[in-house]
């Protein structure tokens, strides 16, 4: 069968990791070829493809991004639709759909095998929040790069006996901040799950301070105080409609120097987050997702997406898997607060 991939929705490293395991699995055990669709949806809307071969993949689990491009391109937009995807489908001879990407790609993706197409679904994103599967790749390496710029916020704020706030990536849920804070040893960790309010990171601050320490903030781009609105609200939306996040670090840190008296500095670290070679972990996680979409499409699997449960990788359906974020439990941030201060 012609297989088509495509890669949707913001990147994180280990896209390439499955379009190399779909491809190689693909072609080694069931015989398919493949042609990858340009720039997530709109690709396969407009028909822009590419084709990939054994020897265009030769390599690339060891890049970051993806070799398809991406986009936040809507297929049941405006100039999109399933009879539209269908004909393209058809035109080129495409039997069934690698759909790679986050809850929204996946929403469409189940929309779509709704109306009758032929896709499987494999689930990204850094943020480790789709309920469906027990980490996404991407996640470890976010941690891994976060932790390594905390370590070096922590040094500088030494240097200088500073407050150091740093601002990690979460929209929605604190995996990232959670797992790096634990790993570099925050002295507050601030999650859009727990609405702490100021008097406390107040507190953990000014404690750790009186140790002696260079106190370590680390806060999700989600996070708003207790008792605020919202700590965005004047960033106003982005062009596709959504809270335009990022800065919460630079409306905590002069807070914090106020309430304390320390000199504080705010740090985002953005999408370096997302950037870059996978680590081992995700790279892994990526390639046995990719393999397993290839074998989903071979049997047929329509209207299904891989994930990972435990050590195995299990097919479920698009529509027991969406819809349900992955927050951290309460648990798992009392646990981390005992640290605090
Ligand atoms: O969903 C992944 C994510 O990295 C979020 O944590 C973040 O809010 C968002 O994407 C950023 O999106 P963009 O790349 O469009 O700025």
């Amino acid at each position: 069968m012609k297989i088509g991939i495509l890669t949707s929705g913001g990147d994180c490293p280990g896209l390439n990791a499955v379009i190399r395991g779909a491809v190689l699995k693909g072609l080694k055990s069931h015989g398919d070829e493949f042609v990858g669709f340009r720039d997530g949806w709109r690709g396969l809307l407009q028909g822009d493809v590419m084709e990939l071969s054994r020897h265009s993949v030769r390599g690339i689990s060891k890049q970051g991004g993806t070799i398809l491009g991406t986009s936040r391109t809507n297929p049941l937009g405006p100039d999109g639709g399933a009879g539209v995807v269908r004909d393209t489908m058809e035109r080129l001879g495409v039997g069934g759909l690698i759909a790679i990407g986050g809850e929204g790609t996946l929403a469409a993706a189940q929309l779509l095998a709704q109306e009758g197409l032929r896709i499987v679904g494999v689930p990204k994103t850094v943020d480790n929040d789709l309920d469906a599967t027990d980490y996404t790749f991407g996640f470890d390496t976010a941690v891994q790069i976060a932790t390594e710029a905390i370590d070096r916020l922590r040094t500088t704020g030494e240097s200088h006996h500073r407050c150091m706030v740093a601002e990690v990536m979460g929209r929605h849920t604190g995996w990232i901040a959670l797992h790096a804070g634990m790993a570099s040893g925050a002295h507050a960790i601030l999650i859009p799950e727990q609405r702490v309010c100021m008097d406390q990171i107040t507190e953990w601050v000014t404690d750790a301070h009186k140790r002696g320490r260079a106190p370590l903030v680390v806060v999700a781009e989600g996070f708003v105080p207790e008792g605020r609105e919202s700590a965005h609200s004047e960033r106003g939306l982005d062009t596709f409609g959504r809270p335009r996040l990022g800065g919460i670090a630079d409306v905590l840190a002069p807070e914090i120097e106020a309430r304390t008296g320390l000199e504080t500095r705010a740090t985002v670290l953005g999408h370096i987050q997302r950037g870059g070679v996978p680590t081992a972990y995700d790279g892994v996680l990526a390639t046995r997702l990719g393999m397993a979409a290839a074998d989903a499409v071979d049997a047929g699997a329509w209207d299904t997406m891989v994930a990972l449960r435990g050590t195995h990788i299990v097919r479920t359906g698009f529509a027991e898997a969406l819809g349900k974020l992955k927050t951290v439990p309460g648990g798992r941030y009392e646990e981390a607060a005992v640290l605090f201060g």
